[in-house]
């Protein structure tokens, strides 16, 4: 057409849009008939990492669950790898990591290899197994994750921290482009929180994955991701993490007071606006 012609090729907003991987337009998302994030318009480029921060309840983990599509948008649109959430040419290519993942059963009896290896199931290779193949990928995954040690140990002996690190194992053997993780820090000690982000850092500047983490760790945030998008009901911020205002302008984009207590939730912080370094140690003493 002669106005897609006439772009300036040196668009940069063009170039930027053509080339993201997930672009969400327009998007509400209601849950159990109340609207829970509005108006979110959101593109994201491989490679990226990004941080979703925000405090209890404002819709981070809503907004990833539309993006895997195991929530429907009510209005707008979510494009994820040029189709929609759950379209069947891309499963596998989506990696979920969350918080229960630190926290699973200890009763469940299932080795390191044999989690990781879950990865590698999909509906494109049920039907045509290529055994070879498949365990390259589940070694080379534990590796990734630093876990060949322990490849063959029960995943309850493991600390919370590996217990993760094998969970995000699992999400590489399948070939995972794009990994969402939603308060992948939660009830995992200060090494192993170390330790993991130094492995997701590694991950998206040496194996150009994609990473969409939400955390209320606003440190470990600032240390890893480049971008930052401040999610309450809709996207108050979203830029360069060295740009991400201070916690007085924050309140100011909140445009409330900073919330106190009142939180019946365990799991999660009241506010991030609460601050960051004890939320760890809290999270710790209420289980
Ligand atoms: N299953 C559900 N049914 C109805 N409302 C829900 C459900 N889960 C969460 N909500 C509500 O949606 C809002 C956002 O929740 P959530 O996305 O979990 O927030 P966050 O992950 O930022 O803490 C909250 O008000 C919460 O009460
Ligand atoms: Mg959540």
């Amino acid at each position: 057409m002669v106005v897609l012609n006439m772009q300036p090729p040196a668009d940069n907003k063009v170039m930027e849009e053509a080339a993201a991987i997930l672009k969400i337009k327009d998007l509400t998302v209601s849950r159990s008939g109340k609207v829970v994030i509005h108006d979110i318009n959101l593109s994201v480029r491989k490679g990226e990492f990004i941080g979703l921060v925000g405090p209890n309840g404002s819709g981070k983990s809503t907004l990833l669950l539309s993006i895997l599509g195991v929530l429907r948008a009510q209005q707008g649109s979510i494009q994820i790898y040029g189709q929609k959430p759950m379209s069947r040419s891309i499963l596998g290519k989506i990696g979920w990591v969350s918080q229960a993942a630190a926290v699973m059963p200890k009763n469940v009896r299932i080795t390191v290899r044999e989690l990781v290896q879950l990865g590698t199931l999909n509906s494109r290779n049920m039907f045509w197994r290529r055994k070879g193949i498949h365990r390259e990928k589940v070694d080379q995954a534990m590796k990734m994750v630093g876990l060949e040690g322990v490849a063959d140990n029960d995943i309850a002996r493991l600390s919370g921290g590996q217990r993760q690190r094998a969970v995000i194992g699992r999400a590489l053997a399948s070939d995972a482009q794009f990994i969402l993780l939603d308060e992948p820090l939660v009830g995992i000690d200060r090494e192993s929180r170390n330790s993991l982000l130094k492995l997701l850092d590694k991950l998206c500047h040496d194996e150009n994955k994609t990473i969409l983490m939400v955390s209320h760790d606003l440190a470990a945030i600032r240390q890893t991701a480049h971008r930052m998008i401040y999610l309450e009901e809709s996207i108050r911020f979203d830029g360069l993490t060295e740009d991400f205002p201070d916690l007085t302008t924050l309140a100011g984009l909140r445009g409330i007071e900073p919330v106190h207590g009142h939180s019946h939730d365990k799991n999660i912080p009241k506010s991030i606006v609460l601050g960051t370094e004890k939320n760890e140690h809290s999270n710790k003493e209420e289980e």
